[in-house]
């Protein structure tokens, strides 16, 4: 399809287009439930000339959120949520062959990651689509006339508009959809702070997305991001896990499946009884840092390995980040340590010499490692979650106006028909309550 001339973009290759396309409708048939979505939109349009700008991983289940977006009517773009997490073949397909404008390269400095944003946003989103709240809270910061407050790519885009016209930019807002845990919390505190202006659907936090995604999807993707880095074998090794959230939980099952002895360690004294009654070794980071092989972050939380941890890791010892931010590992610390850095001993891969000869290895640069390293969750996981975020779209558009400004819950329904057209796909039949049943449970006579 020759769309690519009119389709505004900044890309690594259009070239790679064919590999991506490739790669989108690989991942859509094991996306069965947002293809149903799609067919429906593209009959009915709910989105029609809806202005959306999705800041999201480019990757090809993301792909495929897109062309279901575009097929309900809605005229969207999309920036990078992550510099490592663009599939370059992906974005280029988007481009060309579904002409879907993208701005995303992947390994993009910081720069060009905000200037992205700003193209984004340039597109003067009505509904905006965000996994991290970068996008939002740039918005944000833009239309309060806050500039100090943001990168400068976006500042001097900003820069071309007058204070009202930037404060106008939040005018037409219908909603903003949240994908993760941290940009959600990020949203929460924007509530707190009487700034947000406009409604949020948390979709992180709807069911059909956090118990499926972050437990499964992270799970599973972050042990392949480290496989496909390292080639380690886990079996027999000790699996250092911080953080027994959804995430958490899903990475340090799946790493015990594989033979590993994991250790979990938690600030949250119900999570870390959740997982010593899970069977795992729970105790403080500093005890847990001379024992671990391997550490995974994934708390959402920042500087959580730190300068006494790497004084005390041994030699060998790999760590990596699945949390969503690059802040969990204190970086700069780490380089402080050691006595010199080598870049890239493998794909991914850093080494940090300490001065005593002890060698840390760090993947993907202390990025989500499952994004970095591999390709992010498996589409069936990602087929529950875009799913989601299609209907919320729809939701957000049918409620114009009615929304308070603040962070809401996914709609029940919503979840439940998610859940319905998965296991159907999966040809799973599951009872229904009887009549009796009914009664019995919304009663209160009946007892011993
Ligand atoms: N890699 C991915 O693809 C992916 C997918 C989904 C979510 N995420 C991100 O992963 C992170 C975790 O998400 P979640 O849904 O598991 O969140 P969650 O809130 O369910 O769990 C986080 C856990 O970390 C614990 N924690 C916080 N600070 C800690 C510290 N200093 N040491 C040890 N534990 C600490 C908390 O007590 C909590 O139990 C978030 O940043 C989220 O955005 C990543």
């Amino acid at each position: 399809m020759a769309v690519a001339a009119a389709v505004k973009c900044d890309i690594r290759n259009p070239k790679l287009a064919p590999e991506g396309k490739q790669r989108i409708l690989w991942a859509d048939r094991d996306m069965p439930v947002l293809a149903r979505i799609r067919e429906r939109f593209a009959r009915e349009k709910p989105l029609a000339g809806l202005r959306m700008a999705a800041c999201l991983h480019v990757t090809a289940e993301t792909a495929n959120l897109m062309r279901t977006l575009q097929a309900g009517g809605a005229d969207v773009v999309l920036c990078a949520s992550n510099p490592l997490s663009t599939q370059d073949d992906v974005a280029a397909s988007l481009v060309q062959d579904f002409g879907v404008p993208v701005f995303a390269i992947r390994g993009e400095d910081n720069d060009t990651y905000y200037q992205h944003i700003a193209s984004a946003l340039d597109h003067r989103p009505q509904l905006t689509m965000d996994d991290g709240a970068d996008l939002v809270t740039s918005l944000v910061f833009v239309s309060l006339n806050r500039l100090d407050d943001v990168p400068a790519r976006v500042r001097s885009w900003a820069a071309s508009m007058d204070p009202a016209q930037r404060k106008a930019l939040i005018d037409g807002i219908v909603g903003s959809l949240e994908e993760t845990t941290t940009g959600v919390n990020r949203l929460r505190a924007m509530e707190r702070d009487k700034v947000l202006p406009f409604p949020v659907i948390a979709v992180n936090d709807a069911q059909t997305k956090h118990f499926f995604d972050n437990r499964y999807g992270t799970g599973q993707s972050t042990l392949d991001g480290i496989i496909r880095a390292t080639d380690l074998l886990l079996a027999g090794k000790k699996v250092v896990v911080c953080g027994y959230g959804w995430c958490g939980k899903g990475v340090a099952i799946r790493a015990r499946g594989m033979g590993s002895f994991v250790i979990v360690t938690e600030v949250d004294p119900i999570r870390a009884l959740e997982a010593a009654m899970d069977g795992f070794l729970v105790m403080p980071l500093d005890e847990a840092a001379p024992l671990g092989d391997v550490f995974i972050t994934v708390t959402g939380n920042a500087h959580v390995l730190r300068r006494e941890h790497f004084r005390r890791m041994h030699d060998g010892a790999i760590l990596c980040n699945s949390g969503h931010f690059d802040i969990e590992i204190e970086l700069p610390a780490l380089k402080e340590e050691a006595q010199t850095v080598t870049p890239k001993v493998r794909e991914h891969v850093d080494e940090y010499r300490m001065p005593d000869g002890r060698r840390l290895y760090v993947i993907g640069e202390g990025r989500l490692v499952n994004l970095a390293a591999a390709h992010g969750h498996p589409a069936s996981v990602m087929d529950m979650s875009f799913a989601t975020q299609a209907l919320t779209s729809e939701y957000c558009l049918k409620n114009r106006g009615k929304l308070a400004a603040k962070v809401h819950d996914v709609p029940r329904e919503i979840e439940n028909t998610v859940a319905t057209l998965k296991l159907a796909s999966m040809g799973i039949r599951i009872d229904s309550l009887t009549e009796e049943q009914k009664k019995y449970m919304s009663g209160w006579e009946v007892g011993t």
